[in-house]
């Protein structure tokens, strides 16, 4: 649990008649037998919420969204999904709950073109393709000219765009995103944050890891501090940006609000 002066995250008074939809409930979790990375660590993200999840380098902020998806063992607690208990639930049963991943590195195939990419997104549903590229193609619309280029050819912000895409091929309710904006430029991380808010707004829970803390804050409905593989503080975006124990140990003067 949260040890935060902050809303505490069981009942955010901004979203309070929204149900949850993911609830990490105090897990713990690791890769190796007797090693834990995760702690008693929570989270919860309210039906349309965009989550914010921030924190040093080795927090356990990637290790956390892999233990929702089912890539590392959860020893301890509970993860549901719109309430039905989802703990160790393998990536692929995920997927076919709605929940869709964009890992922080190797997230695209290199060798395959961006719709042979785009394709493996939804070869669990392949009936559902053209639609579907249609909706991705919306949000990038880069990517419709470039169907047929190789992924491993493009740059670092066109292959984040095409992870994304391929995650949103099966037409996902919840994203978890792992450092949508990690080796981009000024500019493009600005996009990507534009692209995150846009596919959230069409209705997409989004979860979403970032190491640009202050413009995640910023763009974020709700926060997580993660400190040590535990929830050390959580809040609105806005309160956590403002939080002088948030500001001294996770942001230093970039922490400011000056908006
Ligand atoms: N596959 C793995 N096997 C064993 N330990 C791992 C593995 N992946 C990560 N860890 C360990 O788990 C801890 C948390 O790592 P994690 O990648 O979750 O941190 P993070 O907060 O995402 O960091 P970063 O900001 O650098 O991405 C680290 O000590 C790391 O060494
Ligand atoms: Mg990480």
């Amino acid at each position: 649990m949260t040890n935060s002066s902050q809303t505490p995250a069981s009942a955010p008074a901004a979203v309070s008649t929204k149900a949850a939809v993911v609830e990490v409930d105090d897990i713990t979790a690791g890769y190796l037998p007797g090693v834990n990375i995760l702690t008693k660590c929570s989270l919860t993200a309210y039906d349309g919420e965009l989550i914010g999840i921030i924190g040093p380098n080795g927090a356990g902020k990637s290790t956390l969204l892999k233990s929702i998806f089912g890539l590392v063992k959860v020893r301890e607690g509970q993860i549901r999904l719109r309430g039905d208990d989802i703990t160790n639930l393998k990536a692929n049963k995920l997927v076919t709950k709605g929940v869709g991943f964009v890992p922080q590195t190797e997230n695209v195939f290199p060798t395959l073109t961006i719709q042979e990419n785009l394709e493996m997104g939804i070869f669990q549903k392949p009936k559902g393709l053209s639609e579907r590229l249609e909706f991705v193609t919306e949000i990038f619309p880069e990517l419709k000219k470039r169907l047929g280029q190789r992924a491993g050819s493009l740059s670092g912000g066109e292959r984040q765009m095409v992870a994304m895409s391929r995650a949103l091929m099966m037409g996902p309710h919840v994203l978890l995103l792992d450092e949508p904006s990690a080796g981009l430029s000024p500019v493009r991380q600005d996009e990507a944050f534009l692209r995150v808010k846009e596919i959230n707004k069409a209705g997409v829970t989004t979860i979403m890891v970032e190491q640009n803390a202050r413009r995640c804050l910023q763009i974020c409905d709700r926060g997580y501090v993660l400190d040590q593989g535990h929830d050390a503080y959580t809040g609105t975006g806005r309160e956590l940006l403002n939080d002088p124990k948030v500001i001294g140990l996770y942001l230093g003067t970039l922490g400011q609000d000056d908006d």
